[in-house]
């Protein structure tokens, strides 16, 4: 234990821990704003300086170790007569009118004095207004003038990118953007350019963010101290009265997520425990306050939707449902809170028999991962994932354990973010992959016509040798694996309760529940698939209309609206907690299913069920191209979907990001087909045509065609295909 004298009081301190740390510990406070918890001390604001007994001159705590003996002053006249000189410096760069105004008091009441700054240079006009660390300083540092010549950046705001606003104009250059950018999340998008008084923060060859490869997880919007960084959905919508601990449920890691919540509303949603990526970031609150979303209960009445109340509705669905007993199909999605999984589960019992599925792929049975326990010097062998853009945050739980001891093999026919990961990128023809991975994991030799060369694949099985071996992929991508035990299988995907619905089962798989001819009456819960037929009666329970014709509408909460568990990867039992009522007249998933079970009578001697798990081709399929069809459709599951829709279809922002709505297609054949990047083209296959945006990439292989699947628009699985352009 270290001894030292701060402000006059004794005071323990561990090796290692920096005098700033000490102080926060101790409830002494040091203005800070270069400062951030989780980042390497910085020293560049210097604020935050300290007087230590016998040294000539202050030093800054945030950067200076705690010895043994030392006589540290925190707050005299003179170290705050540094600190407000260095904070009126970084204000000369600042608009700083209302933060020295005398009538800032009066004026936040009142906005009653007509001499007030102009608009971009007011606080009144910033969305950090009331919520800046920059006015704290100026009040507690009692900055009254600016003795400098203010100069005005008159940069324009950068609105260009998805889901937040940019203006350098009010950037104060503490550089804890960059520096969580670079050290926390690893991307290193952002950077200080220029030198002197021209120096700012941006990207490289100011590239916008998407040109430069920015995962839009928000790490620098939280990190930022001022309005230069803001998320665009909340800018204005107001101060937040309380924060809900919760669980994002929009993947399967589970994450565990801040919700900031004013005026019964979710304004944004931020890291809690966990760093989160895009979705769980910016995809929550405009999920549940879209405008499109239902939360009424309708029903077609005279061929029109007509709204109706909980008890017409809860009447209808059980007297269809006696009606149809014994021919009802029940469809969940595995994004349900667990207990209204169990509540699905109960209610099929005396209504659907084995007719209860999900889209979930079961697969093969797996142990849930620790990622607090992964063995050091391990191999990740990834196949056919985007693990970048969609599971950054298994990334840096991977980083954080086993910090720079981790090698990657990818097996991918697409030059997926992934590859820039890899140690050994094993590139072969589409759909080949799992063949490369049964000979990378074979003892023998085997007989290899992947495209992937022996000697490539040589040279990454010399890596596995002795090494624990992990296997990073989205289950739906690849299908049912057969590897050897010692392998830790992580299966990915944007469906939380995997391990749940895997140890229950399902009575049979989707495609098998949508042929069967004697249902007459479908129950869609949280989930609507590309139907094949007409039904007597559906009845469809969600947030959103679906695009089929159907006959009830019951309107769900979303899940932070609602109580309850999610399973997450690992096995654990996340809470869900809810931050604010159902809005309108919606309700709990379990809810509306228990109070139909009240209603429909239980028949307790049919004969349990017997679920199984079903193993899965997945939608990988090596296609034979024909002089008809010479083009390989190539379809991956991307984890951008919610309750069997995908987030981009509803927000514009995750669109232009994953890019999803379009047909990829490789340089060479846009230029022989000529194509224009956003061309509108025509995909055909043998039963199977759709319209589609054209986006030209190199990730594409020759003589393919990338789509992501979208089981709504019957894209659901590689095949051969032309195009056909589509003249303007
Ligand atoms: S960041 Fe915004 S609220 Fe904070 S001092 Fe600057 S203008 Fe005012
Ligand atoms: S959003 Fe994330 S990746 Fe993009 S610049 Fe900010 S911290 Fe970096
Ligand atoms: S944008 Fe914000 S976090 Fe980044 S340097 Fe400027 S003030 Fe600091
Ligand atoms: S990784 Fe999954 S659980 Fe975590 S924030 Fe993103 S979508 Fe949510
Ligand atoms: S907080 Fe210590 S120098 Fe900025």
């Amino acid at each position: 234990m270290i001894k030292l004298t701060i402000n006059g009081n004794q005071i323990q301190a561990r090796k290692g821990e920096t005098v700033l740390d000490v102080c926060q510990r101790e409830d002494i406070y040091i203005p800070t704003l270069c400062y951030q918890k989780e980042l390497e001390p910085y020293g560049g604001c210097r604020l935050c300086l300290v007087e230590v007994k016998g040294w000539s001159r202050p030093v800054t705590a945030c950067t200076l170790p705690v010895k043994d003996g030392m006589v540290i002053e925190t707050n005299t006249a003179f170290l705050n007569k540094l600190r407000r000189f260095t904070l009126q410096l970084i204000l000369s760069e600042h608009p700083h009118g209302c933060l020295i105004c005398d009538k800032q008091k009066d004026c936040a009441q009142y906005q009653g004095c007509i001499q007030k700054s102009a608009i971009v240079f007011g606080c009144k006009f910033c969305a950090q207004n009331n919520n800046c660390e920059l006015q704290r300083l100026v009040e507690y540092l009692g900055v009254k003038e600016i003795p400098f010549t203010f100069h005005y950046r008159n940069l324009g705001v950068e609105r260009f990118d998805p889901f937040f606003d940019r203006d350098y104009n009010i950037c104060i250059l503490c550089g804890r953007c960059v520096r969580v950018c670079q050290d926390v999340r690893g991307a290193g998008i952002l950077d200080f350019h220029h030198r002197g008084p021209l120096t700012l923060v941006g990207t490289a060859f100011n590239q916008t963010h998407i040109e430069a490869n920015c995962q839009f997880c928000g790490a620098c919007v939280d990190a930022c101290p001022t309005g230069a960084l803001k998320q665009r959905y909340s800018k204005w919508t107001g101060p937040v009265e309380k924060v809900i601990e919760t669980t994002c449920a929009l993947c399967s890691i589970g994450c565990a997520i801040n919700l900031n919540v004013g005026n019964n509303q979710i304004l944004s949603s931020i890291p809690g425990r966990d760093k989160i990526c895009v979705r769980g970031r910016f995809g929550i609150a405009p999920l549940v306050h879209h405008p499109k979303r239902i939360t009424s209960p309708m029903l077609k009445k005279d061929g029109r939707f007509v709204t109706i109340s909980w008890e017409e509705a809860l009447n209808f669905a059980s007297a269809k449902f006696t009606e149809h007993k014994g021919k009802v199909g029940i469809v969940f999605s595995p994004q349900l809170s667990g207990e209204t999984i169990d509540a699905v589960y109960v209610l099929a019992r005396s209504l659907a028999g084995n007719n209860i599925t999900t889209s979930l792929n079961l697969g093969e049975t797996f142990r849930p991962i620790n990622f607090k326990k992964l063995a050091r010097g391990s191999i990740f062998i990834i196949i056919n994932t985007d693990m970048v853009s969609d599971f950054s945050p298994v990334l840096l739980k991977l980083k954080r354990q086993l910090k720079n001891e981790i090698k990657f093999i990818v097996i991918d026919a697409i030059k997926s973010k992934s590859t820039a990961l890899a140690d050994f990128w094993l590139k072969p023809n589409p759909a080949k992959e799992t063949d490369v991975l049964k000979i990378l994991l074979a003892q023998k030799k085997m007989r290899n016509n992947t495209g992937v060369s022996d000697q490539e694949i040589e040279a990454a099985k010399n890596q596995l040798s002795g090494k624990k071996i992990y296997l990073l992929y989205n289950r739906t991508n690849v299908g049912t694996l057969r590897v050897p035990k010692s392998v830790q299988l992580i299966p990915l995907s944007s469906h939380i309760n995997a391990l749940k619905i895997s140890n229950i089962g399902v009575g049979c798989s989707l495609e098998d529940l949508l042929n069967n001819k004697n249902i007459d009456c479908l129950y869609l819960i949280g989930l609507a698939p590309k139907l094949n037929r007409g039904y007597k009666t559906i009845i469809v329970q969600d947030y959103f209309m679906p695009t089929f014709d159907f006959d009830l509408f019951l309107p769900a909460a979303t899940f932070v609206e609602t109580d309850g568990t999610l399973i997450n990867i690992e096995g654990k039992t996340k809470p869900l907690q809810r931050a604010i009522g159902p809005l309108g007249n919606s309700k709990p998933d379990d809810w509306i299913i228990n109070e139909i079970r009240k209603t429909v009578k239980i028949d307790t001697k049919t004969a349990k069920p017997r679920y199984k798990m079903k193993t899965i081709r997945g939608i990988l399929k090596e296609v034979t191209t024909s002089k008809e069809y010479p083009l390989n459709l190539i379809v991956r599951e991307n984890c951008y979907m919610y309750r069997g829709f995908p987030l981009s279809q509803f927000m514009k922002g995750f669109e232009r990001l994953r890019q999803d709505a379009c047909v990829w297609l490789n340089p060479e054949l846009a230029k022989k087909m000529k194509i224009d990047n956003s061309g509108k083209i025509m995909i055909v296959g043998k039963n199977f045509n759709i319209k589609m945006r054209a986006l030209i990439s190199d990730v594409v292989p020759e003589q393919s065609l990338l789509v992501f699947y979208q089981p709504a628009m019957g894209v659901v699985t590689s095949q051969p295909v032309r195009i056909e352009r589509i003249k303007k």
